[in-house]
């Protein structure tokens, strides 16, 4: 061990971070998925290898150093810190009856583009909303995407008002998760619905708008969850739709590019949002749900099994942030940058949470989101009482929650 002097320590040290910077971003532009920690350390060690061959340590540490600044004044230099103009520009945005649609329809009127948004319900309250508070530039449409022919109406009514100049911006916002459970408790209607909604909705409004969207070179941005790319405990459903609707997006992206459409998505991380706050609708969803299971399965988990999952569901949403501005910027910076990025993730930990996933040992990565996401306590019924399989959850727990508020503070 002699022989391995500070500046060598120094150099591996430098030489990881950049050698796992460059590998993340190569693998996550292509992939979508950053490689475990152990092909990064082995890259790492083997580039240093070969170079230790040809080049003193000191040396090689001065060149890494000249490297980084020369990539620090290149990513600064020819980017311009602008936005294009908003005027005159026209984004249709999907499910604006509540949540982050709403926001976003308000937010692009207010900053001056001609808002296509899609409702639900025409005479809801976020659809008046909407009329009251924005602009005349703003156009509401009844749209249920997993209906084709409303979705192909409210193409002809935008086509019919922007005439030649096309569609520079849609905004698949539109999305449900119809309840939350493992995935033996959850019903196959909740996997249809996610599936409905989040993946064809999303698609059918998508390839519908497309031509108007090439007329504009305009841009496709998506709406998506970490839950698409992360085995989040309980949201399977919704997980599976998005990871389906993540797939589509990225593959768009190839193909669009040609047309000089953009395409990027957006991850925000938890926020109070439509339903989420809901008390009496998921109420009414857990006793759908405890009607609708088999009496042999309820006997084996255990009611209150799943009604401490709702429990833990709804202090989840009710402790969400409800700022949903993280959100409405990134739209913003997607659709008026220069060169939008492909990805943009949105709000306190979500970047820790893709690092944790794209670098730590999955053992590591499965027990962060087990322990930070759910806090379950109870076990399965018929799984009660025996022993070796008690889990040390009050340490666990503990533990959690000082990550936890390290991880907001951290990030903010
Ligand atoms: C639409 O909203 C109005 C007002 O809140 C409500 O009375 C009506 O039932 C809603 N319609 C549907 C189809 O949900």
């Amino acid at each position: 061990m002699e022989d391995y002097a500070l500046p060598f320590w120094i150099y591996l040290g430098v030489l990881s971070v950049l050698v796992g910077g460059a590998l993340k971003k190569v693998l996550a532009s292509h992939l979508g998925a950053a490689p475990p920690l152990v092909a990064w350390l082995g890259v790492t060690v083997l580039v240093e290898r070969l170079w230790a061959f040809c080049l003193p340590a000191a040396l090689l540490l001065l060149l890494l150093g000249i490297a980084a600044v020369l990539y620090a004044a290149a990513r600064t230099g020819p980017q311009p810190a602008t936005l294009l103009p908003a005027h005159g520009k026209a984004v249709l945005i999907t499910g604006c009856d509540s949540g982050f649609g709403n926001a976003m329809a308000k937010h692009l009127d207010a900053i001056g583009f001609e808002v296509f948004a899609t409702v639900l319900n025409l005479s809801g309250d976020g659809a008046r909303e909407l009329q009251r508070t924005c602009s005349a530039r703003l156009t509401l449409l009844q749209v249920d995407i997993t209906q084709p022919q409303q979705v192909q109406q409210a193409l002809l009514d935008t086509e019919a008002k922007l005439g030649l100049k096309g569609l520079w911006g849609l905004v698949n916002n539109a999305g449900v998760c119809v309840n939350f459970g493992d995935v033996e408790l959850s019903l196959m209607s909740n996997f249809r619905g996610c599936m409905d909604v989040n993946f064809f909705g999303t698609l059918s409004v998508t390839k519908s708008f497309l031509p108007l969207l090439r007329q504009a070179k305009g841009r496709i941005i998506t709406i998506s969850s970490p839950a698409g790319d992360q085995p989040f405990p309980c949201l399977a459903a919704y997980g599976a739709s998005k990871a389906a609707l993540n797939l589509l997006i990225n593959t768009l992206r190839h193909e669009l590019e040609p047309w000089g459409v953009q395409v990027c998505t957006i991850l925000p991380s938890s926020f109070k949002t439509g339903q989420a706050s809901d008390h009496a609708y998921w109420e009414r969803q857990h006793k759908q749900l405890l009607q609708s299971l088999p009496p042999a399965l309820l006997e084996d988990y255990g009611e209150d099994y799943l009604t401490e999952t709702k429990d833990l569901f709804q202090s989840h949403a009710r402790q969400a942030n409800p700022d949903l501005s993280p959100v409405t910027e990134a739209v913003v910076r997607a659709l008026l940058a220069p060169r939008p990025k492909v990805r943009y993730l949105a709000g306190p930990g979500v970047g820790l949470m893709y690092f944790i996933h794209g670098y730590c040992p999955f053992s590591v990565s499965s027990r962060f989101l087990q322990k930070l996401f759910l806090k379950k306590k109870l076990k399965p019924r018929a799984l009660r009482g025996r022993p070796g399989f008690e889990l040390d959850l009050s340490l666990h727990n503990n533990n959690n929650n000082n990550n936890n508020e390290g991880v907001e503070q951290e990030l903010k």
